[in-house]
């Protein structure tokens, strides 16, 4: 017999998909090792190796009783809700694929991902937020969710109330106490404690031990879950859920995915805490589209890689730009002048990161001459991207901000955030000194 005939003779059975290993020798093994095919079986994708992207709107039912033992998940008809694919905007394979494997970042045990981070934000707080509620929130903000609760949430009787991102556990007491009287007038609740850490330019860094023991004290953990933007330090270098958060959100446009060509975000936390959210997407859209929850399935697979360079890098700059006569300051976590920002720091961080302030010495002229210097590092605002970008924050990403804001907030001028990407660390620094010789 030839080969051919052999072929088609003896056809290659079907195999039954292989369990997965996510432990070896009682080892767990990390998430590093599982971003290479976590939640993805070859064997229902022709045996490709890597997942295909699914682009398609809806999805076939096996036959008629599947197809209403579906919409009968779905509308609660029977308990446990739905299971499988149905309809697109409400989840596909490439995005449940990625939301496993984010999961798994953050030891969450669901995740939800969002066509953009402030889709996931306002997503999220609409889910949890009715007429009459409060928010509490650590300030500042990403200036879009701070608008958003400050404009946008107004409109529907939600108000605010914020606390200074480095406040102590007896200031955030006093303001969670106020929050729930001005909750009980209103007739609503405290919605939800909402934190971003570090703060965006200053660094300051929220205590997340200290926030859920005020939470504990004062509200019901079981009504009012602390939610934590983790975009600057997440996965690698924070994990705000052992820390106490009930919910983790990103930008994933930011570190996740890495390259700077897709907008993204996420949330993850404790499957109830992930129910109303995703309620609330099936009903309004937001979720990533395959195409891009392909990307980042691709970017997950080196984020740790592509994060410690960014952060080594980021190191050796700083130490360099640390005493350069042309430097007044660094706003970098590796070298924090505070003693309670390096308590926090210590409890729980895993590293400084990539994204410093660097203030030269100067005015918004000086800050400019330096940008504009620049050969390597592009000048864009954004972060976490592979390569080096600069902006002036007082000039551009907080220019609406009132002066005074900007002031208390420690915003000047010559004011330069910079996001190291994973270059060469010399480059990186000979770029950086020939651009303060132009100063
Ligand atoms: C801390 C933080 N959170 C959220 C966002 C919003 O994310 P996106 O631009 O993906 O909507 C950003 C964007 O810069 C951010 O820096």
């Amino acid at each position: 017999m030839t080969d051919a005939t052999d072929a088609v003779d003896t056809p290659t059975p079907r195999r039954n998909p292989k369990p997965e290993a996510k432990t070896i020798g009682g080892r767990e093994l990390k998430p590093s090792t599982l971003m290479m095919g976590h939640g993805y079986d070859p064997a229902l994708s022709e045996g490709s190796l890597k997942a295909p992207i699914f682009l398609t709107s809806t999805f076939a039912f096996e036959n008629s009783a599947a197809g209403k033992r579906h919409f009968e998940g779905i509308t609660g008809k029977r308990p446990g809700g739905a299971e499988g694919l149905v309809y697109s905007r409400f989840n596909g394979p490439n995005q449940e694929i990625l939301e496993d494997r984010l999961s798994i970042w953050d030891g969450a045990e669901d995740a939800l991902s969002f066509s953009s981070g402030m889709t996931a934000i306002t997503v999220m707080l609409l889910a949890y937020c009715n007429a009459g509620d409060v928010i509490v929130h650590s300030g500042p903000l990403y200036a879009a969710t701070e608008g958003f609760i400050a404009k946008v949430l107004s409109k529907f009787g939600i108000t605010y109330l914020d606390f200074a991102a480095g406040a102590t556990r007896e200031e955030i007491d006093a303001v969670l106490e106020q929050a729930k009287a001005q909750a009980a007038d209103q007739g609503g609740k405290v919605a939800m404690v909402y934190l971003e850490s570090p703060a965006n330019p200053t660094n300051a860094l929220v205590d997340v031990e200290a926030v859920k023991a005020s939470r504990d004290a004062i509200l019901d953990a079981d009504v009012t879950p602390i939610a934590i933007d983790n975009t600057f330090l997440g996965p690698l270098w924070a994990r705000p859920l052992d820390q106490g958060a009930d919910i983790v959100v990103y930008s994933l446009t930011k570190y996740v995915g890495g390259h700077s060509d897709l907008v993204a975000g996420s949330i993850a936390g404790a499957k109830k805490w992930m129910d109303p959210v995703r309620a609330l997407r099936n009903t309004m859209g937001g979720i990533a589209d395959p195409n891009t929850a392909w990307m980042l399935m691709r970017s997950l697979e080196t984020v740790e890689l592509r994060m410690q360079r960014a952060g080594e890098n980021a190191a050796k700059v700083c130490a360099f730009l640390k005493d350069h006569p042309k430097v007044e300051g660094l706003g970098y976590l590796g070298f924090i002048d505070n003693a309670r920002q390096q308590d926090i720091y210590d409890r729980h961080c895993l590293g400084a990161g990539s994204t410093f302030s660097l203030f030269v010495k100067g005015g918004e002229a000086e800050a400019f001459r330096f940008l504009d210097a620049m050969k390597i590092a592009k000048l864009a605002v954004s972060l976490g991207g592979t390569e080096t970008l600069a902006s002036c924050p007082a000039a551009m990403t907080h220019l609406s901000v009132p002066d005074e804001r900007k002031a208390q907030l420690g915003i000047t001028p010559n004011l330069v955030r910079i996001s190291i990407g994973i270059e060469d660390p010399d480059d990186l620094i000979a770029d950086f000194a020939q651009a303060l010789d132009a100063v």
